[in-house]
């Protein structure tokens, strides 16, 4: 098989888990306005940085990245309900989301937090359906387990938690990494593990992959920071500015902007440093790294 480059990886693997994604909302028995509320968040655009995550790993072990379609999906939905409960006026209180408004805004809070929970959901019954080809039912067992670990308040609930109740504080640094390594690195991290248990990885590869992703985890919420403050609300499609309205503690609040720039820059560092050790073929994996760590949306 031919190697793909970056942006055609990038532009067949978002296609295949957007049209995923629409088919299995469409052919869902539900009352017509949860399904439009899911739908239109789901499709509203996103960078997809977390399946796009899962497809290169299991490119980088040589397998076809379309065996991960389902659980990208899954992951996509997850991610998708956790913007959707992070905009509500009880939390972030924002209007705006991937360039349209939240889906409160347009659905009403009551339809957004049960299109939050329907998309929560189906994630898992998804991650059950994928064919016995993809994945057997052990694979399909610690699939469920380790994305129920990773969301819930073990992972992005608990981040999520400790970042509101960090509001109006000023946090130790290590507090702040606690919210950042939960509310967006544990569902981050899941993409790569994801990616490698259906791709077959050893004991010592799922380490170092965890490990990579970790530290990439934290960069991307580290640059997310960052653009809150430096980005151009036109391209993130989502307010600047939110964290200093919510007196949030962010990275460059505590660092500084330079700061917060040379501790992006070393856990992108750290992240590479991990991928090297799987000796696996991270071509892809390795650009997408890159891409987190200088995006500007
Ligand atoms: C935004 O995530 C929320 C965070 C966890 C920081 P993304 O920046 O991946 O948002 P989309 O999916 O591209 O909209
Ligand atoms: C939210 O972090 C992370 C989750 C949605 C779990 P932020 O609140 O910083 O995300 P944005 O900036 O609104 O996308
Ligand atoms: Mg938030
Ligand atoms: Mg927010
Ligand atoms: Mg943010």
């Amino acid at each position: 098989m031919k190697a793909l480059s970056l942006t055609a990886f990038m532009q067949e693997y978002k296609q295949l888990v957007e049209i995923e994604l629409q088919t299995l909302v469409e052919k869902l028995d539900a009352p017509p306005i949860i399904k439009e509320a899911m739908e239109y968040s789901l499709s509203a655009g996103g960078k997809r940085i977390r399946p796009l995550l899962l497809f290169a790993t299991l490119d980088a072990f040589g397998a076809d990245p379309k065996k991960g379609v389902q659980a990208a999906a899954a992951i996509e939905m997850i991610h998708t309900y956790s913007l959707i409960h992070d905009d509500l006026p009880s939390m972030d209180d924002d209007d705006l989301r991937r360039g349209k408004p939240t889906n409160h805004k347009v659905f009403g809070e009551a339809v957004a937090i049960l299109a939050g929970d329907a998309l929560l959901t189906f994630s898992f019954e998804v991650i059950g359906k994928i064919p016995d080809q993809f994945a057997g039912s052990e694979t399909k067992l610690q699939l469920i387990i380790e994305l129920a670990k990773a969301a819930g308040s073990e992972g992005m609930v608990g981040g999520q938690v400790a970042d509101m109740e960090g509001e109006g504080k000023s946090l130790s640094l290590e507090e702040l990494e606690y919210i950042h390594k939960h509310k967006t690195g544990k569902l981050l991290t899941y993409s790569v593990v994801a990616g490698a248990l259906l791709g077959g990885a050893n004991h010592l590869q799922m380490e170092n992959l965890t490990k990579f992703a970790q530290h990439l985890g934290l960069a991307f919420q580290i640059q997310d920071d960052i653009l809150d403050l430096e980005g151009n609300e036109e391209l993130l499609g989502k307010p600047v500015g939110s964290d200093t309205e919510n007196q949030k503690s962010t990275y460059p609040q505590l660092l500084t902007m330079e700061g917060a720039k040379n501790a992006l820059r070393a856990q992108l560092t750290l992240s590479k440093q991990y991928l090297e050790k799987t000796g696996l073929n991270t071509q892809i994996l390795d650009q997408i790294a890159d891409l987190i760590a200088s995006r500007d949306h």
